[in-house]
């Protein structure tokens, strides 16, 4: 066998060592925003914390499917941003992972709720509420009103000119299909929907697609949040918001360290930036306008407030739940979403 010369071992080992040191530190992230958002959470915290940051864009719940499938082998440290409800879900299930952060304090009564409701397992970082958006131009060539309640959304004038997300992936459907429970009991919600499928033109796979689609003039109404659709408006399209006149629902918008992560202190590092209030405020540059949970973040100034609207209380606990949150949307697939469109 021929050996290695020492000098040439000593050499080799002074080489390779400062770069073993130096291993970059990196981050898994899921993020449920909007992509906007998104990417510039990534990139703020990748310059502030040299954390090499890889990123995927998924409605909440394709990121709680994605979670459970991984549990044994997760390849996520952080579940940023997306509403609550899967969040709590994948908290009773022991998919995300217990960290009680030193800013609690911080944040609104609302988001701290969302943190003890789940044993710590999740946290509130924005709040937003539910909406129904309109094109007026598309209203006004078909000759019909707009609509001011969710009752109206049953006007057969309005046949294949509703847009609802899919509450399989998103987390604005599930959200849509708890208000009206908690608004009407869950039968006649259900009775409701069925009639609603009749205007429905498709349910969409993100949350936002419905906003998107009335701003181009694609659909004359969607339902999802009032952000979503007045983030259309600020990039000029023409869509009008309304709270529904007999009340709506909303959302906490969460974010959770995944039990098991393989980078835990990014996973950490990421948390503590997101709670933040000068990264909360950033949200605005990202035409983002949901309600930050940090008392001292600056709130967008068209953000829509909860205070100012009829809202329901909406029970986090009862719908985020393993057990409701499931038979709900098994309960939509089989009776809704079977029906013919
Ligand atoms: O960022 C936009 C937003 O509406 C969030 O407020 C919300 O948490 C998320 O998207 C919901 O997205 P989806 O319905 O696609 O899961």
């Amino acid at each position: 066998m021929k050996f290695k010369p020492l000098r040439h071992l000593i050499l080799s080992s002074l080489l390779v060592l400062p770069l073993a040191g130096h291993a970059a530190e990196r981050l898994n992230m899921l993020c449920a925003a909007d992509n906007d958002w998104c990417e510039l959470m990534r990139n703020s915290f990748e310059k502030e914390s040299r954390v090499e940051v890889s990123m995927v864009r998924k409605s909440a719940g394709e990121i709680y499917a994605q979670l459970r499938a991984e549990a044994n082998n997760p390849k996520t440290d952080i579940w940023w941003a997306g509403t609550g409800d899967p969040h709590l879900q994948a908290s009773a299930e022991g998919l995300t992972e217990m960290y009680k952060s030193p800013m609690l304090a911080k944040l609104h009564p609302w988001a701290q709720k969302q943190a003890e409701i789940s044993g710590y397992r999740t946290v509130g970082i924005y709040a937003g509420l539910l909406g129904i958006g309109y094109n007026p131009e598309v209203l006004k060539r078909k000759g019909v009103m707009a609509p001011k309640c969710w009752k109206d959304l049953l006007n057969p004038a309005y046949k294949g000119e509703v847009q609802l997300p899919n509450p399989n992936s998103s987390g604005t459907a599930y959200n849509m299909i708890a208000t009206l429970v908690q608004l009407q009991g869950e039968n006649e919600a259900f009775d409701f929907m069925k009639k609603l499928n009749d205007n429905v033109s498709q349910y969409t796979k993100s949350g936002s697609a419905p906003a998107k689609a009335a701003g181009r003039g694609e659909t004359g109404i969607g339902v999802t949040f009032q952000h979503d659709l007045l983030k259309e408006t600020l990039a000029g399209f023409p869509v009008e918001v309304i709270s529904p006149c007999e009340g709506t629902g909303y959302e906490v918008g969460s974010m959770s360290i995944v039990k098991g992560a393989k980078n835990m202190e990014s996973a950490k590092r990421f948390y503590e930036f997101a709670l933040r209030a000068d990264v909360q405020s950033l949200a605005a540059k990202a035409n983002a306008l949901q309600v930050p949970a940090n008392k001292e973040a600056s709130i967008p100034p068209r953000a829509p407030r909860l205070e100012s609207v009829k809202t329901i209380n909406y029970d986090s606990a009862k719908y985020g739940s393993n057990e409701t949150r499931r038979r709900l949307l098994k309960r939509w697939d089989d009776e809704i979403f079977s029906l013919p469109r």
